[in-house]
């Protein structure tokens, strides 16, 4: 289906600017469907005696009489003579239409779109009169606005130039509508306008108070006024009322002069959105200020080690508990990220790479430098996943490290790379040092790092994992220059993520 301007392109020769009225009226006419109760249908004169339909729009407050989409197709005969006849005059006229697809007569008000002084387009409102309803005040006011709104169309005032109205957000007719005069007098308040005020403790008669009277929504309104455009604002009324407004002047060229005879307030009361909103935006503060005090409680833990680390004696021991200090520092990086991230699941890489700098930061040794590098992305993941396997990393960082470069040896570098795919991360932590013992065996290696590894690996987190000697294909893999094959060790994990 070609849109509005598609179609004007295509087949007129209306400039651009000419062409964004006409889209800034299509976005905002849903306005004036509703006023009217009624279909309307916007023509584009092609040649002498063509006319084509490029937008349509139902009201949301009547019956429609076309089920049927029309844009993209030509006028009828009846509808010719109206639409040539308002074309010409550059005046709002009406007339009685056939419609074949009711087999019958139908009333068809024409209003000439103006655009810089000029007649680009018809809009028409088409309906069929029903006697059985009688029109009450509603029905009345409404008719009257909407005479004011055609009357701006064909004096070039509507829609309004510059800003194009978000209409997902805007509220709507039946939403709530007051009817103002030029001095923000309420003329006339709709049933859903009347509830919505006596939410926000109106419950006198609103009628011929201003809105400054009434406490509301009185500078919105008295903006619209001053800017001759409309005004969207959300305002909270009360502690527990949120309305969300929009104000509409009216406006009436007089000579040179264009004057405000009045306004339009539609309003929605929206504080069940905003409630939820709200509780949505606190629930998400609360598990962060959760994660964040996990964190502190974790570094508190480990400052605790570590000063009963310094009152021990035995090498042995103290190294043991320097060892649990840096498993408790993974865990708390993990809640610190988690604490800085407004959903519950982290970007993978923003924890490798402080993990790094921890076992870095250990590793106090000149003798033997080590590089340690990050490739790739782990993407994101849940917390679940991201706990245990940052401390399987350190695990294995640390061995890289301890077993992959003793004292003695020349050092070297440790590389993490990371990847994954649509439901699994690949990590692979390789050292280009000594290498395993020629005796090693993953499945019955006792050291307690291994140990954990496999624990979390295979029991919580389902993955696999697997060691081996490096080779030169690694090497070149990671940018080590100069590896050999048998030298150092690769550590693969695979992670299953569902998401
Ligand atoms: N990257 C590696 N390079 C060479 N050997 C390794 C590597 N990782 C592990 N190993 C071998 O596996 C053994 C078991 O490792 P594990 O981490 O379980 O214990 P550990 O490192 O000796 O002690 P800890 O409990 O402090 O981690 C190590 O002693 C070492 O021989
Ligand atoms: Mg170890």
């Amino acid at each position: 289906m070609p849109t509005l301007a598609e179609l004007a392109y295509e087949h007129t020769d209306l400039e651009s600017d000419a062409v964004n009225h006409l889209g800034a009226l299509v976005s905002e006419w849903g306005m004036l469907a509703d006023f009217c109760f009624a279909d309307m249908l916007l023509y584009l004169p092609i040649d002498e005696d063509s006319w084509l339909i490029a937008a349509q729009v139902r009201a949301a407050t009547g019956q429609t009489l076309y089920h049927q989409d029309y844009v993209n197709t030509w006028a009828s005969d009846s509808e010719k003579v109206l639409l040539a006849r308002c074309y010409s005059s550059g005046e709002i006229s009406q007339g009685e239409i056939f419609v074949q697809a009711i087999g019958g007569p139908a009333n068809m008000l024409t209003i000439p779109v103006r655009y810089d002084g000029k007649t680009i387009a018809v809009l028409s409102r088409e309906w069929v009169t029903d006697n059985a309803r009688r029109a009450g005040q509603l029905e009345s006011t409404y008719a009257e606005i909407f005479g004011k709104l055609a009357e701006m169309v064909s004096q070039g005032l509507f829609p309004f130039e510059g800003r194009v109205a978000d209409a997902s957000v805007a509220p709507r007719v039946g939403d709530g509508a007051i009817v103002l005069d030029a001095q923000t007098r309420v003329r006339y308040a709709s049933p859903n306008a009347v509830s919505a005020l006596h939410r926000v403790g109106v419950s006198t008669n609103a009628i011929g108070q201003t809105l400054a009277e009434l406490g509301v929504a009185e500078s919105a309104a008295r903006n619209a006024y001053e800017r001759k455009e409309p005004v969207i604002e959300e305002i909270e009324q009360t502690a527990e009322v949120t309305l969300l407004t929009r104000s509409i002047p009216l406006l009436v060229e007089r000579g040179d002069a264009v004057d405000v005879i009045g306004g339009v307030l539609l309003l929605r009361d929206v504080s069940e959105l905003r409630r939820r909103d709200r509780l949505l935006l606190t629930k998400d503060a609360t598990i962060r200020e959760i994660h964040h005090r996990v964190k502190n409680n974790l570094q508190t833990i480990s400052s605790l080690l570590r000063l009963q680390a310094r009152r021990l004696e035995s090498a042995e021991a103290k190294e043991a508990v320097a060892e649990s200090v840096r498993r408790i520092r993974t865990i708390a990086l993990v809640h610190e990220t988690l604490s800085r991230e407004p959903g519950e699941d982290i970007a993978f890489i923003e924890i490798v790479r402080p993990l790094l700098r921890l076992v870095e930061e250990g590793l106090q040794s000149a003798d033997r430098p080590v590089q340690f590098a990050v490739k790739g992305d782990g993407g994101r993941m849940p917390a679940t996943v991201a706990t245990p396997l940052s401390v399987v990393i350190l695990e294995l960082l640390q061995n890289a490290v301890d077993h992959g470069f003793p004292e003695g040896s020349a050092g070297g570098s440790v590389v993490v790379t990371l990847s994954h795919d649509d439901d699994a991360l690949y990590v692979r932590v390789l050292n280009n040092g000594i290498g395993l013992n020629p005796n090693f065996d993953f499945s019955s290696a006792t050291g307690l790092g291994l140990s954990i590894v496999r624990t979390l690996v295979t029991t919580e987190l389902a993955g696999t994992i697997a060691m081996r000697a490096g080779s030169k294909s690694d090497g070149d893999a990671t940018g080590i220059a100069g590896m050999t094959d048998g030298q150092g060790t690769v550590v693969d994990l695979r992670v299953p993520i569902t998401n």
